[in-house]
C-alpha cells in the first residue's frame, strides 16, 4: 500500500482526485491532505477539502492549511472555472470538521522526516508548499520516495499559450522543485490530461448512478462544464488532477518521456515548462518523467471500476 499526501487546491477535479483516491482502500493510504491557495483562496480550499472528506465519509483524514500566495507573486485565484466556492457552487454542505493546527509545510517536513522514504507526494495545485518545504529543510528531498504533480505541459498552457495554471501561478515554486534533485518526479501535464475529457454522456451516467458521491461529483461539475464551452465551445470537462491518481493506480494510463524540465519565471513564456526529452537533449540531466498522452479507455476503466465498480461497462460502452 503506498502512502501519499494530496497536496491540493479543490478545486473541482481536486475534488473527484481526492475521492478517487480514497476510494482505492487497497493501494492508496492517504495519510493527510494538505491545502494551497490556488483555484480558490486557501481559506475556501482548505474548507473544501474537509467537505470533500465529509462526502466520501472519511473526516478522519487530517486537513493541514498551507501558503494562503505564492511564493514571491500576488495571489492569483480561478473562481471562474471552479465557481465562488471552488467546487462549483454545488452546494456542497460545510464540515464539521476541525483543521490541523501544524502549517502544512511543517507537517510535511515532519512527517516526511518520520516516513523516511516511504512516502509520495501528490501536488495537484500551485508548488508553493513543497517548495516551501523544500527551502526549509535541506533534508525533505530525500525523504521523499516520489512526486507525481499535475502541472505545465510541454505543448501549449491554458492560461497563455504556454503557461499551465499550477506552474503559471507560482513559478517560482515550480523551478524549485524541478531543480531539488528529488529521486522521482513525474509531470503529467495537459498534453495527457487532454486525453481524459469527462464528456456529456459520461457526466449523465454519474447522474443515474445515483449515490450520493456520483451525484456530487455530476453537480459540481456543472459549472466546470459550462465553462469550457464559455471558453472553448467544448462540451464535458477536463478531469486534469484526476490523471495523477489513475497513474499511481496504473501506470501504463499514461505513456511518460524521460526529460529535464525548467520552469520559465519571466518574459513571454513566464510559468512555462520548458521540457528538453533528454531523447533529442542527451547532454541534459534528466530530472522527471514527463506524461505525453494518456490512455482514454484506460483511465475510464479505472475511474469507474474504482468508484463506481458496477457501472464501469455501462461507461466502456460510451466511449
Ligand atoms: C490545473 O489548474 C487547476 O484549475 C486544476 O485544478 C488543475 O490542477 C489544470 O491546469
Ligand atoms: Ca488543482
Amino acid at each position: 500500500m503506498r502512502k501519499i499526501i494530496i497536496d491540493t487546491d479543490p478545486g473541482i477535479d481536486d475534488a473527484i482526485a481526492i475521492l478517487l483516491a480514497l476510494s482505492a482502500k487497497k493501494e492508496l493510504d492517504v495519510l493527510a491532505l494538505t491545502t494551497v491557495n490556488g483555484n480558490v483562496d486557501v481559506e475556501k480550499v482548505t474548507k473544501n477539502a474537509c467537505k470533500i472528506l465529509e462526502v466520501a465519509g472519511r473526516t478522519d483524514i487530517p486537513v493541514y492549511k498551507g501558503n494562503d500566495k505564492p511564493l514571491v507573486r500576488a495571489r492569483i485565484n480561478c473562481e471562474e472555472f471552479h465557481g465562488d466556492d471552488g467546487l462549483g457552487n454545488a452546494g456542497a454542505e460545510d464540515s464539521e470538521k476541525e483543521i490541523e493546527t501544524e502549517h502544512a509545510v511543517d507537517f510535511l517536513i515532519r512527517k516526511a522526516e518520520e516516513e523516511k522514504g516511504e512516502l509520495t507526494l501528490v501536488p495537484i495545485g500551485p508548488l508553493t508548499n513543497i517548495a516551501q518545504a523544500v527551502q526549509k529543510d535541506s533534508g525533505f528531498v530525500k525523504n521523499i520516495q516520489e512526486v507525481v504533480i499535475m502541472g505545465g505541459a510541454e505543448h501549449g498552457g491554458n492560461m497563455s499559450p504556454h503557461a499551465e495554471f499550477n506552474f503559471w501561478t507560482d513559478p517560482e515554486a515550480a523551478k524549485i522543485v524541478f531543480q531539488a534533485g528529488f529521486r522521482k518526479i513525474t509531470m503529467i501535464g495537459l498534453d495527457a490530461t487532454s486525453d481524459v475529457f469527462l464528456s456529456p454522456t459520461l457526466r449523465e451516467l454519474l447522474y443515474l448512478i445515483n449515490t450520493p458521491i456520483s451525484r456530487f461529483i455530476h453537480k459540481m461539475t456543472r459549472v466546470y462544464a459550462d465553462g469550457h464551452w464559455e471558453i472553448e465551445k467544448k462540451l464535458g470537462c477536463e478531469l486534469c488532477d484526476v490523471l495523477t491518481i489513475a497513474y499511481l493506480l496504473d501506470s501504463s494510463v499514461a505513456e511518460t518521456v524521460d526529460a529535464y524540465v525548467d520552469v520559465e519565471t519571466s518574459g513571454l513564456c513566464d510559468g512555462a515548462s520548458v521540457v528538453y526529452r533528454t531523447f533529442y537533449y542527451p547532454d541534459k540531466k534528466q530530472n522527471c518523467k514527463v506524461a505525453v498522452s494518456a490512455d482514454t479507455k484506460k483511465f475510464f476503466e479505472i475511474f469507474f471500476g474504482y468508484l463506481f465498480p458496477e457501472y464501469r461497462e455501462f461507461a466502456l460502452r460510451e466511449l
